[in-house]
């Protein structure tokens, strides 16, 4: 029988479900069910998802805090505005352009501008950005690059390997770039070094591409408002990457997929400015410009992070002029390009004073949560201080597998295996983490406290400790549930309150 009908919804009374938690069941429900056992086996969290609901959710409704999705967190302004918005007809079909009808490309363009202090850059005409407005996951956009840097590196240095070179904990580039024939370098960021770039380090692994006569670094990643680690890397870490790029002649990836994700309080590092000073130098007379190096740079920003809503898929690209239709090309020849109407509601969104208060509420609600996390695994589930990263930027945090599991083949996805058959709270394994340097998981913050909460609560009920003397047996756990929630049940004993 299907799951997907009303019924199967917790039944309204009882009493431990906020609203948030509703709609974070019905979207585990929605998004993690699937009925064929073919395309169950694309997905890692399907797989375990089945198997917990053929065990009958032994610890409660499955709790996902894996890929930054939570089906609650969307800014609720925005839910409002999307439910009364008018889309028309001229909105409906084809864009031409795919990166962006005119009207929404100067939009972005103002709100880049401003956005990252762009007013004073003494910009020649040569030196001018360009910002498209791509309607759907930036990983099209990065496709776009690759492609676009792999026929570079193919014509220009035809005996070699192309070679990204892409930081490591970090998103899945290298499914993006490996599916297209680069060879992967990881540049390792390590806890020993709080979690930053350690660029000496960095520079001997990319000397010894160098110097290897069949390689070719055709592309380099940098993430400034680093996914997973939460931290922000210093102008100097992107700048050493720009330089690279420059006398390679590579290509260099700005993701900058969570500028605005960000406590509020902390000043951000405005990495796109940083660069386009150094283009600007000396009148743009400089050895960044004369390398062609304007033309090989691309920043991206989607803004699913920033009001919890990837699903809309609308992003501002920029990057210089030539390399935009550059970019457009390999548009063209890989889709059509839809969902206009999503870029309208996304820009028109955006010009409203409510998307920059959710904007800072967000950066603090984030902050909230990761303090709380880390107490309690602080405090109470044992972990030494060090082992746990919060950082001031994005909705995640990272924090070491227990000991237990550190010496286990494959032990970070068999922790969160383990831990989901012993909770039924999925965090993230490897899937960020592919050449780890350290063994830890990440963990989403973006659902309402309670969901945290009640994640929190499984963990602690189960056992969960980094000093546990043995592993999960995942087994016995799915079928010995564990203790219901009761807070919501037991705070208010007085019936006429
Ligand atoms: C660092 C980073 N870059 C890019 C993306 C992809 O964003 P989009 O949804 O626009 O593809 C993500 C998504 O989680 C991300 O974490």
């Amino acid at each position: 029988m299907s799951l997907l009908t009303d019924e199967l919804l917790p039944p309204a009374d009882i009493p431990e479900f906020s609203s948030y938690m509703r709609s974070h069941i019905r979207g585990a429900e929605l998004h993690l069910y699937n009925e064929s056992a073919e395309l169950r086996k694309c997905s890692p969290e399907q797989m375990l998802y089945h198997n917990y609901i053929q065990a009958g959710s032994p610890h409660g409704p499955a709790l996902y805090a894996v890929k930054g999705e939570h089906w609650n967190g969307i800014c609720p302004a925005f839910l409002d505005f999307i439910n009364n918005f008018k889309l028309k007809r001229e909105y409906m079909g084809y864009a031409e352009c795919g990166y962006g009808i005119q009207r929404h490309r100067s939009f972005l363009r103002h709100l880049i501008i401003n956005e990252h202090q762009l007013q004073q850059q003494n910009t020649t005409h040569r030196l001018d950005i360009d910002v498209g407005c791509l309607a759907m996951t930036t990983r099209m956009a990065m496709y776009d690059l690759a492609k676009v840097a792999y026929k570079y590196s193919r014509e220009h240095f035809p005996n070699h390997t192309p070679v990204a070179v892409v930081p490591t904990p970090a998103w899945d580039y290298r499914g993006i770039f490996k599916e297209l024939g680069y060879k992967i370098v990881y540049l390792p960021i390590r806890p020993e070094n709080s979690w930053q770039p350690n660029i000496v380090e960095w520079s001997a692994i990319i000397n010894e591409i160098k110097q290897d006569p069949q390689q070719h670094i055709a592309l380099a990643v940098s993430n400034p408002q680093h996914n997973p680690t939460g931290m922000q890397w210093p102008i100097e870490v992107t700048e050493y990457l720009l330089e690279l790029c420059a006398s390679e002649k590579s290509y260099l990836l700005i993701d900058d997929a969570y500028y605005n994700v960000h406590d509020p309080r902390i000043p951000i590092t405005n990495t796109l400015k940083a660069i386009l000073n150094l283009f600007n130098k000396n009148n743009g007379i400089n050895h960044l410009t004369q390398s062609g190096m304007f033309n090989r740079w691309v920043a991206t920003r989607p803004f699913g992070k920033q009001f919890s809503c990837n699903t809309m898929g609308v992003a501002a690209i920029t990057t210089s002029p030539i390399l935009l239709r550059q970019l457009a090309r390999e548009s063209w020849i890989n889709r059509y390009h839809c969902n206009t109407h999503n870029a309208e509601i996304m820009c028109s969104w955006l010009a409203q004073p409510e998307s920059a208060d959710w904007t800072v509420e967000t950066g603090l609600m984030y902050t909230r949560q990761k303090e709380r996390v880390k107490e309690k695994l602080v405090n109470q589930m044992g972990w030494p201080k060090t082992s746990v990263c919060i950082g001031p930027s994005t909705s995640y945090m990272l924090f070491e597998v227990p000991q237990i599991y550190q010496n286990t083949t494959s032990g970070i996805d068999k922790f969160r295996d383990d831990l989901f058959y012993a909770t039924g709270t999925m965090i993230c394994a490897s899937l960020f983490n592919q050449a780890a340097p350290a063994p830890f998981v990440r963990l989403h913050l973006g659902s309402h406290p309670d969901i945290i909460d009640e994640i929190l609560r499984r963990w602690q009920m189960a056992g969960l400790n980094y000093h546990q003397p043995s592993q999960f047996s995942s087994d016995e756990l799915l079928y010995s549930p564990l203790p219901k929630q009761t807070f919501r049940e037991t705070i208010c004993p007085d019936p006429t309150y």
